[in-house]
């Protein structure tokens, strides 16, 4: 029920109970209507199941679905056939208590569906073992036996069930399912040789019919052809599209195997069924006096032997009723109207009792032996016709509907009864229900003398002309008064008019019901003449032979008739049921056209007012809607009340009543009984239910806050935990470097001391480091600082070790140097440096004004362009200064150098030539003038002694003069001063001296006096 709780605002109640409004008939359907629209075939009036038949498989069959239910209770799960099957299971096992199931509705509302889904439901989820599974098999395998010959397509069901069945399984002590027994109710025999139009005969015929193999269907004499039959035309429809004859055929064929059917006991049980198909077309012909006479001997033949009697006294006996006269038997001939009701009576004898046999047959198979196993239970599944209402309602209707009306009465007295003992065993005072007793109709039926059957027998026993209309006046003179009986003739003008002359209305609980008296009184005697039940029992059938026992022949007590054989039926059933705890399966039809989805409120109202479910449900509204053990609701719904929020500690009842109050229940809205609590409202109920969704959200809301925060915090802490190890492991990594590195460093430092120390000794560990340190530095530091240029004569000082290696470095350093420096030098520059080299070579450190030549490039003219053109061809110009030999007077002249001599001019006027090889020598101060002498041989005629110059690029011109004259050798510097020679052998002297200014003059001594500067040159 709290699933149905809160399931219901989404799809109508799971549970009438909580119908508020639940007296109207309007809330129920609608409620039902809405359900079924969304295949929610399965409805509960508290215990009660209500199933509408959907008309087409709902995948909710499935084994998963059993599992779902298996064990579950019967309130926390949706309502289904598998719930009640499961609950009846438990309380059997838990209370030890006999269970039964009673299943009802009208035709085709799917009773025997429920029926077979309940017994697949122990098949599968009970207990087994191998003796089990046969057990199991076979309780299976008996309903397509069964349907098979009791069940026929009638205008309603396709598959309807002719009799009525009540099944016990049997379980054993461990649950599991050991043994079964079926008793069958009221076989509709009359089927067997008349139905109406659009209706057929038990599938078995036309199983045979269809499916039978040749050589079988020889042997019986039968043709495959339904319509050569007159038992299975009279309905004119031997097919029906949704059956298939042949597969059941072969389904029923083996499972007549699984049940234990020797191929003997087949083959005779088949006898059987093609002997009442040959009965059936027996043809009858009269004779001059109006006696019936048989005018084909075919099915004669084939009668005697299937049905292994004498032809003779078969065919005597279909055309003869013995009558005892006076201690004399005679044998008077029937017309043919009698004979064949005679046929008729006999074709339904045989199969009406070969189907009692074949149920036997079943329970022979189906009995549990083990005799040590006394604690076996039971659980009882009744599928029994419904409640029916016919245009025309004859003596079978009236036996079913009575059939109901006791179910009635036991469902109420169950019902009422039990809810009372609740009370009571609660201590709960007992408030009684308003209802409406049907026993007065039961009693109508069933009272002895008084009651219809009895007045029933008693027309059919009594002597004279009785007759269906004598039986009907003489039900109007014993029970006319009763309030719910009226005929045609007690009838008031209204009702009249609704009824037929023939016809008795019975007032039942689920409504009003026309009978028609025809036939009641044959239907009630089921006569058959003794000569043909002779025949039967002299019949070497071994199925016949248990079916028509001999006893019968001699016995000399009536036979009960059939409605009060049914009537003791049913009381043996109520006796069965009362000793069981019962469930109900209350089955209805959503329309009368087998449609899936198609709700028909005229017909399921219909339904539901004689299934009396308003009436279940007003008894079960009655005391209290709901009502739950304490543990079970204080479990619920503990949550509502800070109190008993997580757990209430102290007694049950008391936890619960904390929680009622803290609820706000009024005290007209609850009882407490000893073990439950009463609710008397569903909306109290709802009440609680929607504070518990709310709460339930609230508390979702906290857990998964609380959830998220403990894995959050959790995430987090394994986080932190991982940063602080991987920290750890970091900051380990980083020391442990540190610590490395300082190692290192410290080594570095000891082995640089150590190596310091030992730095003089030999190579050897202790200083092989700082060496090679030393030298490494060395080289490195050379790397870096070596020398630019050729000029750069730095060079780092070599540690002791390296002092060859280095001298060697520093070499190659300058040769590299030069090399690179002569690859970049050009022919000219080459020129000015030889000429430079020849000018060091010369001067170097003996003429005080070499220094300052030294950067001042040496040119190939210093005269002025227009004089040097005038000059001609020459190597070398420069101006100079020529001192005569007489008075040293000073005369600008230019110097001129040419291949072969030098030449002195004056204004582009030669005025001396002394040619290289006349040129003796030349004489140079060693101070800074630039006064400079050329000696010539004073042999030579054409010179006039020796010439005194002065040039202001002495240097130069000298170096030039010496490479041109190649008179390096021949230049002579010298110190204080220089005699040359004048012409005819004299010599003049030049004295130099350092001064503060340049002065070239004639001294007084007649010396010439050069006074040089230390910057001049
Ligand atoms: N739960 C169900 N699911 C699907 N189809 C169903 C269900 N119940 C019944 N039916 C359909 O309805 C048909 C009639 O059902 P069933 O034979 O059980 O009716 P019944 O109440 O036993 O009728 P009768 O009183 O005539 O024997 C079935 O053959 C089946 O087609
Ligand atoms: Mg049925």
């Amino acid at each position: 029920m709290e699933s149905a709780l809160t399931a219901r605002d989404r799809v109508g109640v799971q549970d009438f109970v909580l119908l508020e409004n639940y007296t109207s008939e309007a809330a129920f359907i609608e409620n039902l209507r809405k359900r079924f629209k969304e295949n929610l075939i399965y409805t509960y009036i508290s215990s009660v199941l209500v199933s509408v038949n959907p008309y087409k498989d709902l995948e909710i069959y499935t084994k998963n679905h059993m599992e779902r239910y298996r064990g579950v209770n019967f309130y926390e799960v949706s309502p289904h056939i598998y719930a009640t099957s499961d609950n009846s299971y438990r309380s059997m096992r838990t209370e030890r208590r006999d269970q039964c199931i009673l299943i009802s509705g009208e035709s085709g509302a799917g009773k025997t569906e429920a029926s077979k889904k309940i017994l697949q439901y122990y098949a599968v989820t009970c207990p087994a073992s191998d003796q089990v599974q046969t057990v199991k098999d076979r309780l299976l395998q008996s309903n397509p036996v069964l349907e098979a010959f009791g069940n026929a397509k009638t205008l309603r069901n396709d598959n309807s069930s002719r009799f009525g069945k009540y099944m016990d399984i049997q379980f054993d002590f461990k649950g599991a399912p050991v043994g079964g027994h079926i008793i069958n109710y009221l076989l509709e025999k009359s089927r067997v040789v008349h139905q109406n139009h659009g209706e057929r005969n038990f599938h078995i015929f036309y199983q045979l019919i269809e499916g039978g193999e040749e050589d079988l269907l020889r042997r019986l004499g039968l043709e495959r052809n339904p319509q050569h039959y007159q038992y299975l035309v009279k309905g004119n429809c031997p097919k029906v599209s949704s059956i298939n004859d042949r597969s059941d055929w072969k389904q029923v064929r083996k499972a007549l195997t699984v049940i234990g059917f020797s191929e003997d006991e087949v083959e005779e049980l088949m006898n059987i069924i093609s002997s009442v198909l040959h009965l059936g077309n027996m043809q009858y012909g009269g004779d001059d006096g109006g006696s019936a006479c048989i005018t084909s001997d075919t099915q004669i033949k084939y009668l005697s032997r299937l049905l292994g009697v004498s032809g003779t006294v078969l065919t005597e006996a279909l055309t003869h009723r013995k009558i005892i006269a006076k201690g004399e038997e005679l044998m008077s001939p029937l017309n043919i109207e009698q004979a064949s009701a005679a046929r008729d009576a006999l074709s339904k004898a045989v199969y009406g009792r070969t189907f009692t046999w074949l149920v036997n047959k079943i329970n022979g198979s189906l009995a549990y032996t083990d005799e040590s196993n006394k604690n076996s239970s039971v659980i009882g599944l009744l599928d029994i016709y419904g409640f029916e209402v016919f245009q025309y309602n004859s003596f079978e209707q009236f036996c079913i509907n009575y059939c109901n009306e006791k179910l009635q009465q036991l469902f109420i007295e169950l019902t009422l009864k039990s809810e009372q003992e609740e009370y009571e065993a609660e201590g709960i005072t007992w408030e009684p229900v308003q209802y409406f007793n049907n026993k007065i109709i039961c009693d109508l039926v069933e009272e002895k003398f008084k009651g219809i059957i009895s007045i029933l027998d008693e027309e059919c026993l009594r002597p004279g002309d009785a007759s269906d209309i004598t039986f009907l006046e003489k039900l109007e003179d014993t029970v006319g008064s009763h309030p719910h009986f009226v005929t045609h003739k007690l009838a008031d003008t209204k009702t009249r008019k609704l009824m037929g002359r023939e016809e008795f209305r019975l007032l039942h609980y689920a409504g009003d019901v026309n009978y028609n008296v025809n036939g009641f009184l044959d239907k009630n005697n089921d006569l058959l003449y003794r000569n043909l039940k002779e025949v039967m029992c002299m019949s070497e059938n071994k199925i016949l032979t248990q079916c028509f026992d001999r006893e019968e022949l001699t016995d000399k007590k009536r036979p009960d008739t059939a409605a009060t054989q049914f009537k003791s039926s049913l009381a043996k059933l109520m006796e069965i049921l009362m000793s069981k705890e019962p469930s109900y399966v209350r089955c209805i039809k959503p329309n009368d056209s087998k449609q899936a989805g198609r709700f028909d409120e005229v017909l399921i109202r219909h339904q539901v007012k004689y299934l009396g479910l308003m009436e279940n449900l007003r008894v079960r509204r009655a005391g209290f809607a709901y009502r739950r053990r304490y543990e079970i609701f204080l479990q619920r719904y503990k949550s509502l009340c800070p109190d008993t929020w997580p757990n209430w500690q102290g007694k049950l009842p008391e936890g619960v009543s904390t929680l009622v109050k803290h609820l706000g229940y009024k005290p007209e809205e609850y009882k407490m009984g000893r073990s439950k609590i009463f609710i008397r409202f569903p909306k109290t109920l709802f009440a609680t239910e929607d504070a518990l969704e709310t709460r339930k959200q609230s508390l979702a809301t906290k857990l998964q806050a609380g959830w998220k925060g403990y894995t959050q915090k959790t995430k987090y802490q394994k986080l932190r935990r991982s940063a602080i190890r991987i920290e750890a492991w970091w900051r380990g990594i980083l020391a442990r470097r540190r610590a490395q590195r300082r190692r290192k460093a410290s080594d570095t430092i000891r082995r640089f001391i150590r190596g310091f120390i030992y730095r003089h000794q030999e190579r050897c560990p202790q200083n092989e480091y700082f060496l090679d340190y030393v030298r490494y530095a060395f080289l490195m530091n050379l790397h870096r600082n070596a020398p630019k240029n050729v000029l750069d004569k730095s060079w780092p000082t070599p540690p002791p070790a390296l002092t060859e290696a280095s001298e060697h470095l520093r070499k190659m350093c300058m040769q590299n140097m030069v090399w690179t420096y002569c690859k970049k030098i050009s022919p000219e520059w080459k020129h000015q440096m030889e000429q430079k080299t020849v000018a060091s070579e010369l001067f170097k450190d003996k003429k005080d004004n070499y220094p300052q030549s030294v950067p001042k490039l040496f040119v190939s003219t210093r005269l002025s362009t227009k004089m040097a053109q005038l000059e001609g061809q020459h190597q070398y110009a420069v101006p100079v200064t020529k001192y005569d030999r007489n008075g040293y007077r000073a005369r600008p002249r230019q110097l001129l150098l040419t291949g072969d001599s030098i030449v002195i001019v004056e204004e582009g006027k030669m005025k001396q030539r002394i040619e290289y090889g006349a040129l003796k020598g030349i004489s140079v101060s060693s101070l800074s003038d630039g006064v400079f002498v050329l000696h010539v041989p004073s042999t030579d005629n054409k010179q006039k002694g020796d010439v005194v110059l002065q040039s202001d690029h002495v240097i130069e011109t000298l170096t030039k003069v010496a490479i041109c004259g190649e008179k390096a050798d021949n230049v002579n510097i010298n110190q204080g001063s220089i005699t040359f020679a004048l012409s005819q052998g004299k010599e003049g002297v030049i004295d130099f001296t350092p001064g503060s200014e340049l002065l070239v003059a004639k001294a007084k001594n007649g010396h010439l006096a050069v006074v040089s500067t230390q910057t001049s040159g």
